[in-house]
């Protein structure tokens, strides 16, 4: 059983605001910029979680809900769901929050899964 204390100790919150340097063609956050911003909440969730060497083993299941504009806000959440032997998985919800209104909805949501390692890069046992 998973300790839910260090669960919510290692939930993590990025907020961004999304300029046009980030967005495509349609004036829309690009999907590759959000996925580098979910790892980065990803990575930061799982090593506050367990204090160790991590590396991204596997993205799962990303769903992009509704396109996100540029002159918006996001918010990146990320949370353990799953802690293995040697690997844990981290859900990265990312919220649109309109700048001049109160107006917040999911935009995106994704898993991530990560293997703890050692020195050698092998796989070692997650501290719970
Ligand atoms: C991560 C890595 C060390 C794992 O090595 P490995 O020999 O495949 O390890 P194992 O087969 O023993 O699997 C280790 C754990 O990862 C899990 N795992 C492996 N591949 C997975 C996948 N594709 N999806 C989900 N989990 C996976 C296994 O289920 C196992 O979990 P558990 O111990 O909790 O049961 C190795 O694959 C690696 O170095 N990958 C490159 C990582 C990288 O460069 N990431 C990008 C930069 S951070």
């Amino acid at each position: 059983m998973t300790n839910p204390e260090k669960i919510k100790a290692s939930e993590t919150r990025i907020t961004k605001a999304v300029f046009p340097n980030t967005t495509n063609h349609y004036a829309t956050l690009f999907g590759g910029t959000a996925l580098q911003w979910m790892d980065e909440a990803a990575f930061i969730t799982a090593t506050r979680f367990c204090r160790q060497k991590m590396v991204t083993v596997c993205s799962d299941r990303i769903d992009f809900k509704t396109p996100i504009p540029a002159g918006t806000f996001v918010e990146l959440v990320g949370e353990v769901v799953k802690v293995g032997n040697t690997s844990l998985t981290v859900r990265v919800t990312v919220f649109l929050e309109r700048m001049y209104d109160e107006h917040r909805e999911k935009a995106i949501e994704g898993l991530f899964t990560f293997v703890a390692i050692d020195e050698a890069m092998q796989p070692v046992p997650v501290r719970k």
